[in-house]
């Protein structure tokens, strides 16, 4: 049985590659797409979804445009890294599926309702305005969701300051809600997705793919490495969002380790930390985990076989 998802995201350069992972492998059953403000405000993060939808060939599903703003902070976008237009690189072409008329706090609040009790995993790539709004609306989302895996945080480092991450600094409030509540949280943070670095080899398979979404792939990590030198100082760029999915289609895949979490909220220098408590074994019932250890070689493998299995998708 395929796992059953909602991918809830801002592309975004690897917010992009995640959802072509989700909708190219077959372990994933992709139920939705849901777009919050992040990389790039709303309206900009909405139309890159839809128009990688179309490189991917990714009918058939809704996607739909959710919060435009964090729960309190004002918006901070990521240019620096995504570029003006939140996917800057490669031509996106123009999407040819509508967006879904619903606001996809309700979109996801329905989906995970039509199905089965603990069948939908929410995968969240962005902040976590949108998830935080769904479970405040409907709080019977806590226990019918099966677990929430998010690209966010670290226990190490940040990116956003020295000690937060971007997903969760843009929104710690929304972040606060989410990891408080009790359904499974898997954090896919820092410490994990800086292992999953677009190595020039790495580029090199993906173009060998020879499709039109593996040379559309191969210009966004040729845009997002230069950035990421540029900002960052990385050799080669860390793709952090398909790290989550990659969670959800195998665990094997991506090392974890229980441990309490909390978001600070009132820090002078660290709004936005995703505080984890490593001091003694995880106490019973904690129902948080973080990612510790990728395997780079057969993460890689996912994405190139769903590329390939994508095909080629005529423009
Ligand atoms: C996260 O922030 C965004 O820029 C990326 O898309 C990723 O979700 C990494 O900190
Ligand atoms: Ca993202």
């Amino acid at each position: 049985m395929p796992h059953k998802i909602i991918l809830d995201c801002d592309p975004g350069h690897d917010d992009a590659i995640a959802l072509m992972l989700a909708h190219g492998n077959p372990d994933i059953e992709l139920l939705a797409v849901t777009t919050v403000v992040g990389n790039q405000t709303l309206d900009k993060v909405t139309r890159n979804a839809l128009g990688v939808a179309r490189v991917a060939g990714l009918h058939g599903i809704p996607i739909a445009a959710g919060c435009p703003r964090p729960l309190v902070r004002e918006v901070a976008t990521s240019p620096e890294i995504h570029g003006e237009s939140g996917l800057d690189g490669p031509v996106l072409p123009e999407p040819t599926t509508a967006l879904d008329p619903r606001h996809a706090v309700d979109l996801i609040i329905e989906t995970v309702m039509a199905h089965e009790p603990q069948t939908v995993t929410l995968v969240p790539t962005g902040g976590l305005t949108n998830i935080a709004m769904a479970v405040r609306r409907e709080p019977r989302l806590a226990e019918r969701v099966k677990e929430v895996v998010l690209m966010g945080g670290g226990y190490h480092v940040g990116n956003y300051s020295a000690v937060a991450e971007f997903n969760i600094a843009i929104d710690p409030e929304a972040a606060h809600i989410v990891f408080n509540e009790p359904w499974p949280v898997v954090m896919v943070g820092l410490d994990l997705t800086h292992q999953a670095l677009a190595t020039p080899e790495v580029v090199k398979r993906i173009a060998a793919v020879d499709t039109t979404a593996s040379r559309f792939v191969v210009e966004l990590l040729e845009f997002f490495g230069t950035m990421y030198r540029q900002a960052q100082g990385f050799d080669a760029p860390p793709v952090h969002d398909p790290c989550a999915v990659a969670y959800v289609i195998d665990p094997s895949i991506v090392r974890t380790r229980k441990a309490p979490v909390n978001i600070e909220l009132a820090g002078l220098l660290t709004t936005g930390m995703t505080v984890t408590d490593f001091r003694a074994p995880a106490p019973p019932g904690c129902h948080t985990a973080v990612a510790t250890e990728l395997d780079h070689q057969r993460f890689w493998d996912l994405i190139v076989d769903a590329l390939a299995r994508i095909g080629d998708v005529p423009l």
